[in-house]
């Protein structure tokens, strides 16, 4: 019943209505050109060729159960994918977009010099205060999280200053090497990448620097690399402790927006967060925090970078000194729509949000790696990011398991960052789950049981009834 299997290319002319011979010539032509491993094999892209051209011969009967049957054979050979529908960019940052987000942002360009623009910046101020729980100052930078960790740095550390950077993961890292390209003499103290900074060590090197030329201890909150989670609160008590002046700064990039942070309440100096993660909005917009008493440091500086200034973006004579420049005019409108639904749903809200679909992750894991290699990188439970999940495997089967995800279920997640160099076999071991800002049960759950599918089809062992564990959570905790 079929014509004989000759490899024939250039068939495109001849596409039907179903576009069987137009996807089925492609994908051998790709495989043909060894393109890709994951494309489908030649012989069964020829197999489909030569069923569409029985079918254009009319030598194809539906209603023959037998045929019926060939057609979604080779409807799944050439075009069928899981993975077609909504994609879950399951990744620590940039995260999901709200539609709200970005259909305020599909707008034609506003005039930067009166009206709505110029007229919303002061509530978006305001309303960014809100969520990083301060009543002191926010500048808005045009920039991602380096360019935020630079602008705080920038107004308050000096060449030859000296900072302590207790460091839990490679972004702790970052922000000392930044500190170091600024010719500040970072001290880092390195509590690897499993567990959280211990305060006693931060007090005993902040006692042991009795001339107090430490000026800032520099903390990531949450460290997007290993999802390990800092108490930042215990800092303030180990400064005080200490009798120690030096100011306290926070990067809150990965967890401002969803996990509790209370820059005031507990004693935070300068914060910081981009726009990508629990903000919901395009990456490009970057946030300091800052009291007075930081600004105070920032008076007695001899030299402050015209760009990072953040005097003019607090207090500006005209608007364009909001952002030393041009406004970013449609990550405004994004932002303003994003802290809408901020405001709507209550930061006490999201945060609980976080919480229960951290711990509904958790009970999956916990669940699948009984018996097994598999587990959470970060033991101690209050040391867990609640918007970040980084997970060990135990065998180098995770970048399949990531590359399953994507291309069979159309979930994406995050490579697992900063534990073993790129080139090591044990890069393989460990991924990540990004579970910030607009995420809600079911694209956890629907995250969760497309990993388990994963685990199977890579063969990546693990036991069974993590999906149990992870739907027990959401129905104990699903309130309100
Ligand atoms: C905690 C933390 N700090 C800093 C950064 C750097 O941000 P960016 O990649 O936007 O420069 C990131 C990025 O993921 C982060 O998670």
């Amino acid at each position: 019943m079929l014509p004989g299997l000759s490899r024939q290319k250039g068939m495109r002319a001849k596409a039907t209505a179903s576009g069987v011979v137009w996807r089925a010539s492609q994908q051998a032509e790709k495989t043909d050109r060894g393109s890709a491993a994951k494309e489908v094999p030649v012989q069964l892209c020829l197999f489909a060729i030569a069923f569409a051209q029985a079918r254009q011969a009319s030598a194809i009967d539906l209603a023959n159960p037998q045929d019926y049957l060939l057609q979604n054979v080779v409807l799944m050979v050439v075009n069928m994918s899981l993975s077609n529908g909504r994609h879950y960019l399951a990744i620590p940052g940039p995260s999901v977009m709200p539609d709200r987000v970005l259909q305020a942002m599909h707008t034609a360009a506003p005039n930067i010099y009166h009206g709505d623009l110029v007229d919303m910046v002061p509530g978006l101020l305001t309303d960014l205060k809100k969520v990083a729980r301060t009543d002191a100052h926010a500048a808005i930078y045009i920039c991602n999280g380096h360019g935020v960790w630079e602008a705080s740095l920038a107004n308050v550390v000096g060449p030859g200053d000296k900072v302590l950077v207790p460091v839990t993961g490679a972004f702790g890292h970052g922000w000392a090497e930044m500190a170091h390209k600024l010719g500040a003499e970072p001290i880092t103290i390195d509590f690897g990448k499993r567990n959280a900074i211990d305060p006693t060590q931060v007090a005993e090197a902040l006692r042991a620097d009795e001339a107090h030329e430490i000026k800032a201890v520099l903390a990531v909150f949450v460290d997007t690399s290993t999802s390990v989670r800092n108490d930042i609160q215990a800092l303030r008590v180990a400064l005080n402790e200490a009798d120690h002046p030096a100011l306290l700064m926070s990067d809150c990039i990965a967890s401002m927006g969803c996990d509790r942070f209370e820059m005031d309440a507990w004693g935070v100096d300068v914060a910081i967060t981009g726009s990508q993660k629990g903000l919901m909005t395009p990456p490009g917009l970057g946030f300091v925090f800052f009291n007075d008493k930081a600004d105070r440091v920032r008076g007695q500086m001899e030299r402050v970078s015209g760009y990072w200034d953040w005097r003019p973006r607090i207090d500006p004579d005209i608007f364009y000194q909001y952002f030393c420049g041009t406004a970013p005019t449609h990550h405004l409108y994004g932002l303003r729509a994003a802290l809408d639904m901020i405001g709507e749903e209550g930061i006490e809200n999201i945060w609980a949000r976080h919480e229960v679909l951290a711990n509904a992750i958790w009970a999956a894991f916990d669940a699948w790696g009984e018996g097994h290699d598999l587990q959470l990188n970060v033991e101690d439970i209050d040391a867990r990011s609640r918007a970040v999940t980084s997970v060990r495997v135990g065998t180098s089967k995770a970048t399949d398991l990531r590359q399953w995800c994507e291309e069979k279920a159309g979930v994406t997640l995050g490579i697992g960052l900063g534990m073993a160099a790129p080139e090591a076999p044990e890069w393989h071991h460990f991924f990540r789950l990004g579970h910030m800002g607009h995420v809600n049960a079911h694209m956890v759950l629907g995250a969760l049981a497309s990993i388990q599918a994963g685990m199977k089809a890579v063969g990546l062992p693990h036991n069974s009834g993590g999906l149990e564990a992870a739907t027990q959570v959401i129905a104990n905790n699903a309130i309100g």
